[in-house]
Order: C-alpha cells, then structure tokens, then sequence
C-alpha cells in the first residue's frame, strides 16, 4: 500500500480511488495532482480512465507529467487553479462534465520540502509560499513585510488558529521596523520563536511555535480558501449524474466548508424551517457517500505523520 516515493507520499490513497471510480465512467479529474500518486493509481486501476490532471504549480505538473508518461494520451494536464475548472477542461478538449473530481488539498512534500520556495520554517530560504512561484502574485514577505499589525492578527488566527495571534504580528511589526524587512523563512521562524512561548501538548511531540504562522501565511499568499469556496459553488455542474466528488482535507476550516456544501446541497431547499410548503423548487443535486469524515489508519501515520490531519469526503453528483 505505501509505496517509497521520494517525491511525495500519497495520502488516503487507496480510499480516494476507491470512491473516486466506484460510479463507474471514464473521464476523471485529479484537480491536485502534485506528485501524482493519486493519479497513477487511478489510471493503473482501470484502462480505460482518462485523467486531467490540474495543479498551480508548474514543476509539480512537470515531475508528476514525467512519472506519469507510460500512460501516454490517457492523462492531459493543465496548470492553473482547480478553481477555475472548466477553462482546464476545455483548455485540452475534455467533456464538460466527468464522473469524478479528487480535491486532495494543500502542499506536497517537495514543496515543504525544498527551502527555495519558502513554505517551511525548517529550511532556510527565500520567504516565497506561492504555489507558482513563476506567477506574479504576493509572496510571504510582501504579507509580513507590509500588513498592518491588525490584518497579521487576523490571518494567524483565522486561517492558524494560533492563539498569540496579536502577539505575533506585532513581534513581526516591530521586527521590520526595528531591523530589516523579512527576505528568509529564517529570520521570520527567529523572529516567532522570540515572540511565541513553546506549546507542549500531552503525549504528543512539542509544536514548533511557528508552525501556525506559517501554514496561516501559506493559506493567505495562495488565497487557498477562495479558491476552495469559488470550486465548492460550481463544481456540479462539471459532474454526471452518479459522478463521485471526492475531497481530502488537512485544516479544519478548509473541512467544515467541504462539509456544508455538501450538506447543502444534499439538502437542497434553501426555505425558512417554518414555511410549511417549499417555495424555492431547489432539488437536493447531491448524495453524501460518507456520512462521517475517513481517517488515515494507524498505520498510514505511523508511516506518513503528515497523514495525520487528512480527512476525507465523498459525495456523489444525483441530478
Ligand atoms: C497534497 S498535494 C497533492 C498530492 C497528490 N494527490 C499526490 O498523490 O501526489 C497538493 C497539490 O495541490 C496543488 N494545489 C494547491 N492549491 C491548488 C489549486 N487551487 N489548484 C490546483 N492545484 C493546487 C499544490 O501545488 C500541490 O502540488
């Protein structure tokens, strides 16, 4: 099941497969392809699939293009946000809708794991964190060289849900403007390691204290919860009828969107609970296949910890 991949390892594997071809059809999405482990099984499984894979970064579309070329014309990629999904599908002459679209969200281990695109405090290098680092969008520093002590607050809690929230952004305001501007992960990890008091939890390893900044500046630099929001509003209308959405999840804000959407359109009608008849005609367009959220086993975090946070949900498309 886990197999050596010095690239990245898969998480939930098996399961996203499983549900993603469990509606039968030919035509998938794999809108995050990353290194992708998904998408090579997906297209191992069965034949006949034909896969596009979507992701913003170009070297992650790059390498996953060259592991991936013994399947030939079966896999079309494009880069860009899965946000934006139907100019991918046209863009390489896909059906406008398909029977399956995987989501597995957030960075891959090469990202993290390289200091030169500034997503991770363990490694010294420049404070970038965009996906496309080719692109032209606000790097990390831009964010902590310029946002008011306020918006710093707001983004460590919201999208970190780090406690000293205020008490780092304003170690960050102070820092520019006592020293230099941030350049580094270093000097950003250096700056919250003086401003934040370690957390120990029970039983567990100790949190680095810059851990939640970062992951909180990542979100923001990448708009990744926009980008989440924009998909959830239209990804239906790319699905047929029994198509699977399949969505793995590593921040529990990004969960609770997955699951209210779907929850709402399984629903359907959007009427006040004291209207005794429906007004509105919406017709639930969703069936939730996973009532609660599927974990990684034990086993999968003993052997990956990063699959610790991962979640996944399935739905399928019924209209
Ligand atoms: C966790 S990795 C995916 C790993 C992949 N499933 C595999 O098995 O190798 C997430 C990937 O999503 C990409 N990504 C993040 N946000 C994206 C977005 N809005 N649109 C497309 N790709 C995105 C990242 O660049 C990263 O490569």
């Amino acid at each position: 099941m886990f197999e050596p991949d010095d690239w990245h390892i898969t998480v939930l594997r098996d399961e996203a497969v499983q549900w993603m071809l469990s509606g039968g059809g030919r035509h998938f999405v794999d809108g995050t392809l990353g290194g992708g482990g998904h998408a090579e099984l997906l297209l191992r499984t069965r034949e006949d699939v034909e896969l596009l894979g979507i992701d913003r970064d170009p070297e992650a579309l790059h390498q996953a293009t060259q592991r991936l070329q013994s399947f030939g014309e079966r896999l079309k990629t494009s880069q860009g946000s899965y946000a934006t999904l139907a100019t991918h599908l046209e863009a390489v002459s896909f059906p406008e809708k398909v029977d399956g679209i995987l989501l597995d969200l957030g960075v891959n281990s090469r990202q993290l794991d390289d200091g030169e695109r500034g997503f991770s405090f363990r490694h010294d290098g420049p404070l970038d964190m965009r996906f496309n680092s080719e692109g032209s969008g606000q790097t990390a520093a831009d964010v902590v060289n310029t946002y008011s002590v306020e918006d710093l607050a707001r983004i460590f809690r919201r999208w970190g849900e780090e406690p000293q929230a205020k008490r780092a952004a304003k170690a960050i305001v102070a820092w520019r403007e006592t020293k230099q501007p941030f350049s580094r992960t270093f000097e950003l990890k250096d700056c919250l390691h003086a401003a934040l008091p370690v957390r120990r939890k029970k039983k567990a390893k100790q949190v680095d204290p810059a851990t939640r900044c970062f992951q909180a500046l990542r979100i923001a630099v990448n708009e990744e919860l926009v980008q989440l929001e924009t998909f959830l509003e239209t990804f239906t209308e790319h699905l047929n009828v029994g198509g699977r959405i399949v969505i793995i999840s590593f921040h529990s804000l990004e969960d609770r969107m997955v699951k209210r959407r779907f929850q709402a359109l399984a629903k359907g009608c959007i009427c006040p609970p004291d209207l005794p008849v429906c007004g509105c005609g919406i017709e639930p367009s969703l069936q939730i296949l996973t009532r609660k959220p599927i974990w990684p086993s034990d086993e999968e975090v003993t052997h990956n910890p990063r699959a610790r946070s991962a979640r996944l949900r399935a739905a399928k498309c019924i209209i």
